[in-house]
């Protein structure tokens, strides 16, 4: 275990919680600041249907969901953690406000992780006397099942707060990649967005329908994708020759498809087309009915590959 035994989890609403479930599942101890008045009943709640997963992941060696505690300020959740993880909506002057407010309060070497989808380490440092202990450790939805984090520093950050927050991610079953460049989206979800951005455009152009498109990738590329990245998989796409050989072979088809692809926007129409495309291919279910499925899903098949991986 690394040397962080107690965390502070600031904003507890879909991501807030979920890393509230890892957390305690790891055996550290959380406490949670969100000043929504239903906040502990719905963490403790998240934490309850989460935590079976995470049981059959091996997550919870040694855990207990019992080492959970609610403060009634971010000053006061902060003060003896080791690691705090900052989910409060993503609206900077509440960014700012939150860390104007735990900043005098961090027990010295305390690293002040963001969750940030949108928001750059810069303006997120604008919010602080000494940013040094502010990393942005971007999750993929929902964290406590999905591995990834993107973490990206600057010369601002203290020059430790990298390694040490590789540690302690990758020893909860993390998976971290570092950013090197800033871009709005981080990398992941930039890459759902260019393949989300022709799944689009082939609906709109009535290619296949919303159903068939979304089949199309869960049960072919998805599926490779669970496995390895493009570029390795296309590296066995041509034998021995490896991706040299793969980019000689289809460079040009490719270069071809790449100038082929859509530019949609999601105006009102579009928006409509999809709505009806999902809801015609979910028919009575509700999204939490689904989100079941999607979680039991991703449980099964990482329990199924976690040997695979070590
Ligand atoms: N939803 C996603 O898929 C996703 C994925 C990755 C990262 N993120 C990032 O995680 C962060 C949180 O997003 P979310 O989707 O969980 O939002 P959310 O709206 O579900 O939750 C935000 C929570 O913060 C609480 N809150 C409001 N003001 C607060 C304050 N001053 N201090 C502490 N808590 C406060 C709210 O009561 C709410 O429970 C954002 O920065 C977002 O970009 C979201």
């Amino acid at each position: 275990m690394s040397e962080i035994k107690k965390t502070a989890v600031l904003g507890a609403g879909v991501i807030g919680a979920s890393w509230a479930a890892l957390f305690l599942a790891s055996g550290r101890s959380v406490t949670v600041f969100d000043p929504n008045e239903n906040a502990e009943t719905v963490v403790r709640s998240y934490v309850e249907q989460a935590w079976p997963a995470l049981e059959e992941l091996a997550l919870t060696d040694h855990a207990t969901p019992d080492a959970l505690a609610f403060a009634a300020t971010a000053a006061e959740a902060v003060r003896d953690a080791q690691f705090v993880q900052e989910n409060v909506p993503e609206r900077l002057p509440i960014k700012h406000a939150t860390y104007a407010e735990i900043e005098s309060a961090l027990a010295a070497g305390a690293i002040v992780s963001s969750s940030t989808s949108g928001l750059t380490l810069e303006a997120l440092q604008e919010g602080w006397r000494d940013p040094t202990p502010l990393i942005l450790g971007h999750p993929f939805n929902p964290p406590h099942l999905i591995p990834l984090v993107e973490l990206t520093v600057n010369e601002a950050t203290g020059s430790d707060v990298l390694n040490r927050t590789e540690a302690f991610y990758e020893g909860i079953g993390k998976v971290t990649i570092r950013i090197k460049k800033g871009m709005p989206g981080h990398v992941a979800n930039r890459l759902q967005a260019a393949v989300w951005r022709e799944a689009v455009h082939m609906a709109v152009e009535g290619v296949a329908s919303v159903e068939d498109i979304d089949k199309a990738m869960w049960a072919g590329p998805g599926l490779r994708w669970a496995a390895m990245g493009p570029t390795t998989l296309f590296h066995l796409g041509a034998g021995a020759g490896g991706l040299q050989a793969f980019c000689d072979h289809f460079k040009d088809t490719f270069n071809g498809w790449w100038d082929d692809l859509g530019d949609p926007r999601l105006d009102d129409d579009v928006i409509k087309k999809l709505v009806d495309g999902v809801n015609s291919q979910t028919q009575e279910q509700s999204t939490q009915e689904i989100a079941a499925q999607r979680d039991e899903m991703l449980t099964a098949i990482q329990k199924a590959t976690k040997h695979l991986r070590t």
